[in-house]
This record gives C-alpha cells, sequence and structure tokens, in this order.
C-alpha cells in the first residue's frame, strides 16, 4: 500500500485511516501477546493468523469463521461489561482509598461507571416492572368490565354492581405511603413509637399481625437475602407475605451488592413503606457473607448502597445499624454519611458487633441519645428493653423517636399493651405493672391467638401454595414451635410431658392441644425457672440499660 503525498485529498484520508486502524489493530496484537504466551492460544505456530485477523487480510477472511460464530467467541473470550466495569470502579476506589487524589476525569469516569453499574439496572428492571404493571391493569379493567357486563345482562347501568363485587373479591390494595423522607415519612406512617424488631424466622406475618393487636405501631419483616430474593421465585414465596392489617411495614434486606440489592427491593416496594438495609446481623453467616455489621467497616459500601436505593425505590430507605466499638465519635460521623446519603429513618442498637451470645452483655442508651442529637431524621433505640417500663426509660434517657423490642417482645407479644401513645406521641407511663414472670393463662391464650393467626396466614407463605392446605409445611412447623416454646417457657420448664408433646407436634391441632392443657395446668413456674427468656439471654447485663 503506498500514500502517495501528491494524492487527492480524499484518497490520502482514506488510507491515512486504514493505516491508523492497521496500527491500532497491532498495537492491541502487541498488548496482548503477552496473554497469548500463557493463554489458550500460547501454543499457536508463531507466525499463524489469529482468528480476530484484520478483515483486511484476505487470507485471514477466507480462513475467519462466519462473523456470528466470530462474535460469540470474542463475546465468550471478553469478561462481561459489568465484570469489566466492577473491575475498573474496584481500581479507581483502591486508589481512592490509597490517598490518591483522582484527575476530574477519573472521577467522571468513577462516577459514569458506577451510575451504569449501580442504577442503571435498577431502571431497568422497573421499567419492565412498570410495563408488566400496566399490562395486568389493563387485563383487570378488561376483566371487570366483562363480569360487569355479565351481572347487568348487558345493561349498562349494572356496571357499577359488577364492577363492585369484583372488587370485593379481588385482594384488598395497599394503601401507598407518598415517597416522603425524614420525619415526613415518619409522620406519614402515624409517628410509631412503638416497634417491633426484624427477626429471623420470628416476625412473619402471623407473629406481627398479633403485636400489632398488642400495641406495636411499626413491624418489619425477618431479614431477607436480596441475591436469593431477586433471582429466585420460591425463595420469595417462602420469605414474604403481608395483607391490608399489615402496615405500616418496613422489609429488612442483607447484601451487599448495589444492583442486586435494588432489583429485590423493587420487587416488594408496591407492598412495603419502606426498604430497610441491615448493618447490624452479627453471625458469622454474615460474616461469610459480607454483609449485616460486617459492612460496619466499609462506610463508602454502606453509603453507596443507601444511595442506589434511594434514587432508585419510589419508597424510603432505612438502616439499622449497631455501635461501633471505642469511639463513640466513630458511630455520630457513620450515621450522620448513611443520613446525608438518603436514609430516611434509623434504628440504632446500642451494643457493638462483638456482643453477642454469651458477650450480648450491657446496652448502651447513650451512644443512641447522642447519634439521635447529631441527626436530623428519626432515631429509634434499640437494646435493653425487657418490660414496658423500659420502653419510657429508654425514651428518656435516649430523647429518640420510637423504641425497638426484639427478645422480650417474642416472650410477650403484648408488651406495648399497657403504654398510651397520646396525640403529641407522648408515651405515659404502663397503666399496670408487669409480672416478673407472665402469667401461665394469659401467656397460653396469646399462643392460642398466635396458632389462630397461623392458620389463616402460613408463616412460611408457600406452604400454602404449595399443598393447597392451610397445614404445616416443615418451614411453618419450625417456626411456629420456636414461638410456642418462647411464649410458654416457664410453664414448660415444670410440664416436661408437655414440652415432649409439644416438640413432636406437627399440626396446627396437636399444637393446639397442648396449648390448652398447659393452660388447664395453670399456676406459674417455680423460682427455679422464674426467669424471663429475656433475662435468661441477657445474663450478665445486670439491671438493664445504662
Ligand atoms: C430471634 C432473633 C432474630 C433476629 N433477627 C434479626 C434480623 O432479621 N434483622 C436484624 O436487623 N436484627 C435481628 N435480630 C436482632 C434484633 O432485631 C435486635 O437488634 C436485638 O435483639 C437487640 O434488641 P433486644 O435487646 O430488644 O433483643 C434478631 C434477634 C433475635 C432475638
Amino acid at each position: 500500500m503506498s500514500g502517495g503525498a501528491g494524492g487527492g485529498g480524499l484518497e490520502v484520508g482514506v488510507l491515512a485511516g486504514c493505516r491508523a486502524r492497521w496500527g491500532c489493530w497491532r498495537a492491541a496484537r502487541d498488548r496482548c501477546s503477552g496473554q497469548l504466551a500463557h493463554g489458550p492460544l500460547a501454543n499457536m505456530a508463531d507466525g499463524a493468523t489469529p482468528a480476530a485477523a484484520p478483515p483486511s487480510s484476505p487470507a485471514a477472511a477466507v480462513a475467519a469463521p462466519p462473523p456470528a460464530a466470530a462474535a460469540a467467541a470474542a463475546a465468550a473470550a471478553k469478561p462481561s461489561a459489568s465484570v469489566a466495569r466492577k473491575r475498573q470502579i474496584a481500581e479507581l476506589e483502591a486508589r481512592q482509598a490509597g490517598g490518591e487524589t483522582l484527575s476530574k476525569n477519573a472521577r467522571k469516569k468513577l462516577l459514569k461507571l458506577r451510575y451504569r453499574e449501580e442504577v442503571l439496572p435498577g431502571r431497568k428492571v422497573q421499567q419492565r416492572q412498570q410495563r408488566q404493571q400496566r399490562r395486568k391493569q389493563k387485563k383487570e379493567g378488561r376483566r371487570i368490565k366483562a363480569a360487569a357486563t355479565a351481572a347487568s345482562g348487558g345493561a349498562v347501568g349494572g356496571a357499577v354492581a359488577g364492577a363492585a363485587s369484583v372488587a370485593a373479591a379481588a385482594p384488598p390494595m395497599a394503601p401507598r405511603v407518598a415517597p416522603k423522607v425524614g420525619f415526613a415519612f415518619f409522620e406519614a406512617i402515624g409517628r410509631p413509637r412503638l416497634v417491633a424488631a426484624p427477626m429471623v424466622n420470628q416476625s412473619e406475618l402471623p407473629f406481627r399481625l398479633l403485636m400489632r393487636r398488642y400495641g406495636a405501631q411499626l413491624c418489619y419483616t425477618p431479614m431477607i437475602d436480596a441475591r436469593s430474593f431477586a433471582s429466585s421465585a420460591a425463595y420469595r414465596a417462602a420469605s414474604f407475605s403481608t395483607c391490608a392489617a399489615d402496615r405500616p411495614l418496613i422489609a429488612q434486606f442483607a447484601g451487599d451488592d448495589p444492583a442486586t440489592l435494588l432489583r429485590a427491593a423493587l420487587l416488594v416496594q408496591d407492598d412495603v413503606d419502606a426498604v430497610d438495609l441491615n448493618f447490624g446481623c452479627p453471625q458469622g453467616i454474615a460474616r461469610r457473607g459480607h454483609y449485616g455489621a460486617f459492612l460496619l467497616d466499609e462506610p463508602d459500601l454502606m453509603c453507596r448502597l443507601v444511595r442506589v436505593l434511594h434514587e432508585g425505590l419510589s419508597v424510603p430507605v432505612t438502616c439499622k445499624v449497631r455501635m461501633l466499638p471505642d469511639d463513640p465519635l466513630a458511630t455520630i460521623a457513620l450515621c450522620q454519611r448513611l443520613q446525608d446519603a438518603g436514609c430516611s429513618l434509623l434504628t440504632v442498637h446500642g451494643r457493638t458487633r462483638d456482643q453477642k451470645g454469651q458477650m450480648t452483655g450491657r446496652v448502651d442508651w447513650d451512644i443512641i441519645a447522642a447519634v439521635k442529637e447529631k441527626l436530623s431524621i428519626p432515631v429509634i433505640a434499640n437494646g435493653g428493653i425487657e418490660v414496658a417500663e423500659d420502653v419510657v426509660r429508654c425514651l428518656e434517657a435516649t430523647r429518640a423517636d420510637g423504641v425497638m423490642s426484639s427478645e422480650a417482645i417474642l416472650a410477650c407479644p403484648d408488651l406495648f399493651e399497657p403504654l398510651q401513645v397520646d396525640s403529641t406521641g407522648s408515651v405515659g407511663h404502663p397503666s399496670r405493672t408487669a409480672a416478673a414472670v407472665p402469667a401461665m393463662e394469659r401467656q397460653c391464650a396469646l399462643a392460642q391467638e398466635y396458632l389462630h393467626l397461623a392458620r389463616q396466614h402460613p408463616p412460611s407463605p408457600s406452604a400454602t401454595l404449595a399443598g393447597g392446605t392451610r397445614e404445616h409445611d416443615t418451614r411453618s412447623n419450625g417456626i411456629i414451635k420456636s414461638h410456642l416454646f418462647k411464649l410458654l417457657y416457664t410453664g414448660l420448664q415444670t410440664n416436661e410431658d408437655l414440652r415432649d408433646r409439644l416438640q413432636f407436634a406437627q399440626t396446627f391441632d396437636e399444637h393446639s392441644d397442648v396449648v390448652a392443657d398447659l393452660s388447664k395446668r395453670g399456676g406459674q413456674a417455680p423460682a427455679a425457672a422464674a426467669m424471663s427468656w429475656y433475662r435468661r439471654h441477657r445474663r450478665g447485663e445486670a439491671e438493664g440499660a445504662t
């Protein structure tokens, strides 16, 4: 090929372009030669034409596979665009973490990469869901119209009655809360002071309904694994269910990947009032899965998760954190960063990640008070609530906007009942003093009430879907049993025969019979066993919170 300097302008341009492309390809080939020396093509004879030879080579054009096959092969060999983007994000973040100040261009690139990787996929899912929703609504409209016409014998005047009966048969639509943030959101859900915690395998629908009947003003789902939820219909069916009476409700998710969390949260946003991120789980499974309290060391990632959900969801995002060890200022700074990233409500558990199991120990209400003082979003205090009076003490000590209970409310779902909340939101002292050990008759009544709710709303909802029956599946059975053992703990201590029967009970009736028999025997446990479930799990905490 020769490019005479005296050629026409167009020709010079074309040739120069060809040379430039060829030069680029050569440079790329040279860059790859190091990889080829070690990669799958390393045994290729020197000088042999690789499959991706430039199309300008006639020999290669003959030997090359058809374009579609070549493209597929190239795609298989290349890392996906998403992987490449993730790698670039990690590289840039590592440079930042190493103290380097990135150039303006590099910062712009990082923003662009994050947007493409974290926000865009969620938007696409959202758009797809909106399209599906519109199709569903159209279909429902046609169904209602058809039913109305049938009900009125084709007369137009009967349409309303027909539509009403069809609407009555349809499941109730959940009331939507406007996507407000911070205190506007808190007000929109009724300014809840008395909050029931997220509890794996325990804050499922029937138990939430029970706690609501006895004063809980806001409930959380158990922690949901975002990855499984986004990818498995079976997991979704087993791990999330709700109903019209189950509001306000916050769905709690665990995960470390913004796009996955957003995909999962988009699937529930129409059925809940907010989505919560779990930054508090201290268990080994959370360490291995890189979520919960093990993200507390990675504030940048935590903030990114919050930001992506805040931008991608139509409902607010909230967080639940544990305090950081040693330095209260670090906990405050972290909470402020979460607020700035878009967190609308923050629950602070006044214990560190290491305070678990035997090491649970005392809860620190002072740190919750300090966080509350610095933040402009609602703060919920968690930890150290054993009886109703503790709620009042905790609110006074922390000035928090609400109080969350977990272990104590499992044993006493009516924990909040004696508390009166007035129209200004202030919580009065309990109307009755809680007994150190709840009367067994009362506990049995609560257990029966729970069983009744569980018959209507299976704890693991997929059981009903699969079998068409309200009888237990193994998972529901485990959840029910776990509740009954906590509710009836003191009574079962002295009635070992009933404890064994409960252990082996398989159906609602068998469970219910054990509870009825325990109720007939009445009485309270003797002193040795007379230690509430909460106390047994909080030994070393001495007289409660600081
Ligand atoms: C059975 C059980 C399950 C729990 N599951 C969760 C959970 O899914 N998500 C979460 O953030 N915390 C979970 N926790 C922690 C509680 O929400 C709460 O932070 C902790 O128990 C301290 O509150 P307490 O002193 O009132 O028990 C769980 C606690 C218990 C006892």
